[in-house]
């Protein structure tokens, strides 16, 4: 949930490092800290809030002089966000600092057992008992305090420290939590997301489970848990710096709504070839896909809200039942699983540490996994079996847009791929299909320019309190997504409901002026979908309705209307979701919320 970010180089390291927070500000923004080392003293800045203060603080690192140093975005989970709980922490004898990802389970114990052994804390953190184990353990080799420091700490974490000796050294270790290697010309990186190290390099190393490295200026040496050296592949990113950045957007979140025909364009089209869905790391064979009795996603957020979407069109395309899983819930519930399950698994990030863990309790009972991950080399990304990655590039707002469309592109192709395979489809509608698919960049873009004017709708809608999202079928799979986006960005209380169930108690709520956004995209429940809506305004409520851009019916019966256009009844998720990211989107902006960094959230839930 944090980010942090290391430098050794030959010029000052603060700017690059506070640089480096700010790319990673997305994962964490409770306060923000620097230390750099000098060669006589390691000097810290730290303070409450955004980068934007620490980089005030400091001159934009410019009172901070050093050329090895380490730096830390936190989103708090031990101790309250304050200046003293910010991270670096010093160990006693100032001889250390340490930044911080993930969390020590037993660090109540370690604390005490050091707070006996007479070392002083002054935060709250779980993490300041690394500072003081490292000096416990320090004895003029400091690979060695490292391992035994390492040997002590249980939970997870991604470790960046810096230590006052010689010059300066930087060392970096990996434990269930994202940590990668940049390689430069003369200076050296490591970041908890390649978004901090592309300003600077595009030759990174991923780092395991276990794993420590030791950077200078000059290079680096990876070594395993038993300190011996291990040779690490060096990849390169895809990606250009641009990527990561706002590009003349007021928000990355407005941004990636932008982007996202061109990434549904970059997820599908490489996977089409000849007019066939090809998948190259999902190629098993005829006998054990049809071995599949059963198909489980799971993930966490908006991915799971993508997998219910994926879970209507795989059942109807593949006559496979799925059912989809909160991967919170699935970690700990004893399920029916074994090697005829297939576990497909999302994630945007690749690190979200309630769906790795469900990922592994499920391929511990035999599940085959497919995971569908953005983040290359993340975690779920190496646990998995077989990866189908979403090409939506980096994903910088916290609210997740172009993560969740290029999602439920890949589970519509995999749900066409998978009919196909089993001989659930015939020639004329996977034809059919393809070229849908090809399309499909041309009609998001569509709901795109038909809804430019949704800026003043939701000037006139942003006072509600609270909103309530109904819809049938792949409509109601959609609400959910819609009702997620806008209460993470814009506070406001806002839930979906499957329109069948209003009468069995919802609709108690709904009073006069409540304002109930209806989906009736799904053709073959609309008149169904039209009763809900009669049944609501008789009771009041203002309606907002999300369909077709022709349908008149609709037009005539609510209040507001945002419009989408006709695809192919099952994509049509991937065009409805626009609106409704940017009715959220101007809603929160009216409201004056912080779009891209919502309270309490961060983006990669790497902690349970
Ligand atoms: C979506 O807008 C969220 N911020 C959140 O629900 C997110 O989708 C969830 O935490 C899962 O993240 P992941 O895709 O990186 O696993």
């Amino acid at each position: 949930m944090c980010g942090i970010v290391g430098f050794s180089g030959t010029r000052e390291a603060a700017a690059v490092l506070i640089d480096g927070l700010r790319r990673l500000e997305y994962r964490g923004y409770d306060s923000a800290g620097i230390a750099v080392c000098d060669g006589e003293r390691i000097n810290v800045a730290k303070v409450k809030g955004y980068v934007k203060n620490l980089a005030e603080m400091t001159h934009d690192g410019a009172d901070i002089r050093g050329f090895v140093g380490i730096g830390h975005t936190r989103w708090a989970t031990h101790g309250a966000p304050n200046d003293v709980n910010a991270h670096p922490h010093l160990s006693s004898d100032g001889r250390f600092a340490v930044v911080h990802n993930g969390i020590i389970e037993n660090y109540a114990l370690l604390r005490q057992e050091l707070t006996e052994r007479g070392y002083k804390f002054l935060s709250d953190t779980d993490t300041e008992v690394v500072a003081h184990l490292l000096e416990l353990y320090y004895a003029g080799d400091m690979k060695k305090a490292i391992m035994k420091t390492a040997a002590r700490l249980e939970g997870s974490y991604s470790l960046g420290v810096v230590c006052l000796d010689g010059s300066g050294r930087l060392f970096a270790m990996r434990e269930q939590s994202p940590l990668i290697l940049g390689l430069g010309v003369g200076e050296n990186y490591f970041a908890s997301d390649v978004a901090a190290l592309v300003p600077h390099t595009k030759n990174v190393i991923y780092l395991e489970d276990g794993e420590f490295a030791e950077l200078t200026p000059e290079g680096m040496t990876v070594y395993d848990v038993t300190g011996h050296e291990v040779k690490k592949p060096v990849s390169r990113v895809a990606w250009d710096v641009e990527a990561a950045e706002k590009g003349g957007y007021e928000h990355f979140m407005l941004k990636e709504i932008m982007e996202q025909p061109a990434c549904f364009k970059a997820t599908v089209e490489p996977r089409i070839k000849n007019d066939r869905i090809v998948f190259e790391d999902f190629d098993l064979t005829d006998g054990e896909l049809k071995s599949i009795d059963k198909i489980i996603i799971t993930a966490c957020g908006s991915a799971g809200y993508a997998g219910q979407v994926g879970r209507y069109v795989i059942e109807e395309l593949c006559r496979v039942p799925v059912t989809v899983e909160l991967a919170s819930e699935l970690r700990y519930r004893n399920p029916i699983i074994d090697e005829k399950t297939l576990l497909i698994v999302i994630s945007q990030s690749g690190e979200t540490a309630d769906t790795i863990a469900a990922l592994k309790e499920c391929k511990s009972r035999g599940a085959r996994v497919l995971a569908i991950v953005n983040v290359v080399g993340s975690t779920i990304a190496k646990l998995a079996d077989h990866v189908i990655y979403t090409w939506a590039g980096p994903e910088i707002a916290v609210a997740t847009t172009k993560g969740y469309t290029t999602q439920v592109a890949v589970l519509d192709m995999l749900a066409i791929y998978l009919a196909d395979r089993l001989g659930r489809m015939d020639s004329v509608t996977y034809e059919r299909l393809i070229t849908a698919l090809h399309d499909m960049p041309g009609k998001m873009q569509r709901a795109i320019d038909l809804n430019r004017n949704v800026k003043k709708l939701a000037k006139r809608l942003s006072h509600h309190n609270d909103i309530y999202f109904i819809g049938r079928n792949m409509d109601y799979a959609v609400c959910m997504e819609g009702a997620l986006k806008l209460k993470e960005i814009s506070y406001i209380f806002a839930e979906a409901y499957a329109a069948g169930e209003l009468k069995h108690g919802t609709i108690a709520l709904v009073e006069q002026g409540s304002l109930v956004v209806t989906l009736a995209c799904y053709e073959p429940l609309f008149d169904k979908t039209m009763s809900n809506i009669e049944e609501v305004k008789a009771r009041g409520a203002q309606v907002l309705a999300v369909a077709p851009e022709d349908n008149k019916k609709i037009v005539s019966k609510a209040d507001d209307f945002l419009p989408v256009p006709r695809t192919e009844p099952i994509f049509t998720p991937l065009a409805q979701i626009i609106p409704l990211q940017l009715f959220a989107y101007y809603v929160a902006k009216e409201r004056g919320c912080d779009i891209d960094k919502p309270k309490n959230l961060a983006k990669s839930v790497t902690v349970e």
